[in-house]
């Protein structure tokens, strides 16, 4: 979808879990503010009333047809899109968001729906001018989740389906996506994002101007 009178930056953060993409956002967010930039940090799934359902699919999958969860992601995504980017984009906002349609493509790619299908039903969301895709190995992203959160894996990270997942977010070709391998240091990796962010910030965004 094209906005009319579109000031704003949408940068968008995809990956497979355990990639490092949500330290990258929140310190990307961090610095933009100090540089004075107008930034707003949101994520995919949302707190909102789609979101929360899609939070239950978590702890349990099965509840939910593979029909059912693609129209719950879509449903949130529509809510976020028009209750939030929009306006924020409209309103000259530079917007970091942790995941989005790339998102979907990958992980309900990997249940069966064609990515490609899944991309043109995201018609309705505004392209991002950014996509940042991290990418680790499968083992290392693993690792992270399990011993570096401490948490279990949930449904959504099962070894095999994320093996597909990575191998759907590596096949979608796009010109905004800029593919980063996340393998190196928290310092190293920032460093990458900056790169490839400041060609798109003009000056005219910032408050100080
Ligand atoms: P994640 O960013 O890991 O959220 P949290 O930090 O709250 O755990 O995303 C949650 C899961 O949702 C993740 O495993 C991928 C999945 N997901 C989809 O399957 N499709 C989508 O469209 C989106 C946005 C996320």
């Amino acid at each position: 979808m094209t906005i009319p009178g579109r000031k704003g930056v949408l940068i968008v953060f995809e990956g497979t879990d355990g990639t490092g993409k949500s330290t990258q956002l929140q310190l990307l967010s961090r610095y933009l503010q100090d540089k004075g930039y107008p930034v707003i940090t949101t994520r995919e799934p949302t707190e909102g009333q789609y979101g929360q359902r899609i939070r239950e699919l978590y702890v349990n999958r099965s509840k939910y047809s593979q029909d059912q969860e693609l129209e719950l992601f879509l449903a949130d995504r529509r809510e976020h899109v028009h209750n939030l980017l929009v306006p924020a984009l409209e309103q000259g906002k530079v917007i970091l968001c942790d995941r989005y349609f790339l998102s979907t493509a990958a992980y309900q790619g990997a249940r069966g729906f064609d990515p490609e299908e899944i991309m043109t039903l995201n018609h309705f969301a505004p392209d991002p001018d950014l996509a940042l895709l991290f990418q680790v190995p499968l083992d290392t992203g693993l690792k992270r989740i399990t011993s570096g959160r401490g948490d279990e894996l949930n449904d959504f990270e099962q070894r095999e389906s994320l093996d597909h997942v990575a191998a759907i977010f590596s096949s979608i070709k796009r010109p905004y996506i800029r593919r980063i391998d996340s393998t190196g240091s928290i310092k190293e990796v920032h460093r990458m994002v900056i790169e490839h962010v400041n060609p798109l910030l003009p000056a005219s965004l910032t408050d100080q101007v």
